[in-house]
């Protein structure tokens, strides 16, 4: 897809990867309208954005309630004119043995990764038909391709949003809407001030040139994390307990380096 005068909703899109991806947008000439819960996060995202030159909306809302996403769409509606591509971003996570988390916690890592993306792409299902040459991106993590202890729920949302996304790649085939699954490695972002400070960290600059690379090449998924990733990702599918073994051996190292991950 050539992302020149299409118009793109970005949930999340005040931060980090959502934000650098409307960048790499609104450079290919696209409309972008972000989201994200903080109407000062909002504001300043729009200030950045602004300044490269393109056709740039806001809104502050919720994806993870019906409220947020009838605004989110309310503004694609209005302020875009319609949608072509549907970026599925704004991300939830709360890392520690299971039996430590909350309700609210668990609530918010579902509603915000699987739930409100599930929603939003049912809800704008109308207008990304009307465009004729739709996308939805959803940007999973690596760690639903290779799950690791204390992040249980989170690699369960993850995996499951994806697993949603090939299933509506398949049912909506040969009409005008299609899919594509990233899954981002470790980023520097502000999801992972708190995160485990020992494992090297990609530029969300980068994350955001590949996403915007792969659906300007109609690829189904992108996977970041290089070589390392392939071969975790190949031992999890040949021999599994050799990562059982490997998570074993560096659990209470683990443990405490993710104590603190907490970004919901
Ligand atoms: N950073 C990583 O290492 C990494 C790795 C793999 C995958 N990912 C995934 O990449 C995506 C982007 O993460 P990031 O690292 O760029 O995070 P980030 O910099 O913390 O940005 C998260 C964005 O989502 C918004 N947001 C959070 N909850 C929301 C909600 N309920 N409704 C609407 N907006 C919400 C935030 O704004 P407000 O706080 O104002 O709502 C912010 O704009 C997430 O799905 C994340 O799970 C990240």
């Amino acid at each position: 897809m050539n992302l020149h005068e299409k118009r793109i909703l970005i949930t999340g899109g005040t931060s980090g990867i959502g934000l650098a991806l409307a960048t790499q947008a609104l450079r290919r000439g696209a409309s972008v309208l972000v989201t994200g819960r903080r109407k000062a996060a909002v504001d300043a995202a729009l200030a950045q954005l602004q300044a490269e030159g393109g056709k740039v909306h806001g809104v502050a809302a919720d994806v993870s309630t019906s409220a947020g996403r009838a605004a989110t769409l309310n503004a694609a509606r209005e302020r875009l004119g319609g949608l072509d591509v549907l970026v599925n971003n704004a991300g939830a996570v709360r890392a520690g043995r299971l039996e430590t988390m909350t309700d609210a916690e668990v609530d918010a890592m579902v509603g915000t990764n699987l739930l409100g993306p599930i929603f939003l792409t049912r809800d704008a299902l109308p207008m990304l038909r009307a465009s004729g040459e739709a996308l939805v991106v959803n940007v999973s993590s690596g760690i639903a391709l290779v799950p690791m202890p204390f992040y249980a729920v989170y690699a369960a949302v993850k995996a499951a949003v994806v697993r949603f996304g090939d299933a509506m790649r398949r049912e909506l085939h040969g009409e005008g809407v299609n899919v594509l699954n990233a899954y981002p490695t470790a980023t520097d972002t502000p999801m992972m001030k708190t995160g485990n400070p020992s494992v090297p960290l990609e530029g969300a600059d980068a994350v955001a040139l590949a996403i915007a690379e792969a659906i300007e090449q109609g690829s189904r998924e992108l996977i970041r994390g290089g070589e390392a990733r392939l071969q975790l990702m190949a031992q999890e599918r040949s021999t599994p307990e050799t990562l059982d073994a490997r998570f074993a051996a560096m659990k209470p190292t683990l443990e405490r380096a993710v104590a603190n991950h907490h970004a919901l």
